[in-house]
């Protein structure tokens, strides 16, 4: 490869990096270890201080700006990794977990892991929406995320500015991801004093009408 192309794709990764690091929300004054992409994409983890390998738990964050959907994979790449996609509608949040052996759509996943929304860290505005949510049962140890013992952990971020074909419907089908990709966090910088705290706002019934949940069919 000659220097100038070197040079230039360097430059091209450079653009597109998503930056770790800590990040406060605004509204709901949770504190997680996030990445921040240029594109306005999030995804930020909360956990238990002195997270021991018994938990399961984490409280995570996703967003981006416009319509379109915005997904993490828990385990780092697309395959076979339990992955959370979400995207506004209006002024609703629509998200599911999702899963796929292939790549082209992933099908909605079932298992015991639940997301259940924080009202206060969970909004549209003028530039951008976000999704607060308890991931329960989330953190497994059949490789489909980062293991419960893990100190550093790869997520992979996933985005199009499209909205999803049916944006009212938690199982419609995506349009691939304009950016991918893969970014480690150290998960020792999102655990917090606080957690307990935060959990304790999470709610089912407070947000039916603000988030529409892949069991609420
Ligand atoms: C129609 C929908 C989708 C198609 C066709 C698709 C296809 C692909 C393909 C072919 C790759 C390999 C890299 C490339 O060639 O671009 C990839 C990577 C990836 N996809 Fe998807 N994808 C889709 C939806 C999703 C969704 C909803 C997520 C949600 C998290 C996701 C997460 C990822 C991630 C994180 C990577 C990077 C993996 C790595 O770095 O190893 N994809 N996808």
């Amino acid at each position: 490869m000659k220097f100038t192309t070197l040079l230039l794709s360097g430059l091209a990764a450079l653009t597109t990096a998503q930056t770790a690091a800590p990040y406060t929300d605004a509204k709901s004054g949770i504190t997680f270890n996030a990445f921040i992409g240029s594109t306005g994409y999030f995804f930020g983890i909360a956990l238990p201080a002195n997270s021991t390998s018994s938990n399961t738990d984490f409280i995570a964050t996703i967003g981006g700006k416009g319509t379109g959907w915005s997904g993490v994979s828990l385990g780092g790449g697309m395959l076979n990794k339990l992955l959370v996609v979400a995207w506004p509608n209006a002024q609703a949040i629509v998200s599911s977990f999702r899963k796929t052996a292939n790549y082209g759509s992933p099908a909605v996943a079932t298992g015991t892991f639940t997301q259940t929304p924080i009202a206060n860290g969970t909004y549209v505005n003028a530039t951008h929406w976000t999704y607060t949510f308890l991931c329960s049962k989330c953190i497994l140890s059949d490789k489909t995320t980062f293991a419960p013992t893990d100190l550093t952990a790869s997520f992979g971020y996933a985005l199009n500015a499209a909205a999803p074909a049916q944006k009212t419907n938690p199982a419609s089908s995506v349009a691939k991801h304009t950016s991918q990709g893969q970014v480690s966090l150290d998960l020792k910088k999102a655990q917090s004093a606080s957690f307990e705290s935060w959990r304790s706002w999470a709610v089912k019934s407070a947000v039916t009408v603000a988030v529409k949940r892949e069991w609420e069919g």
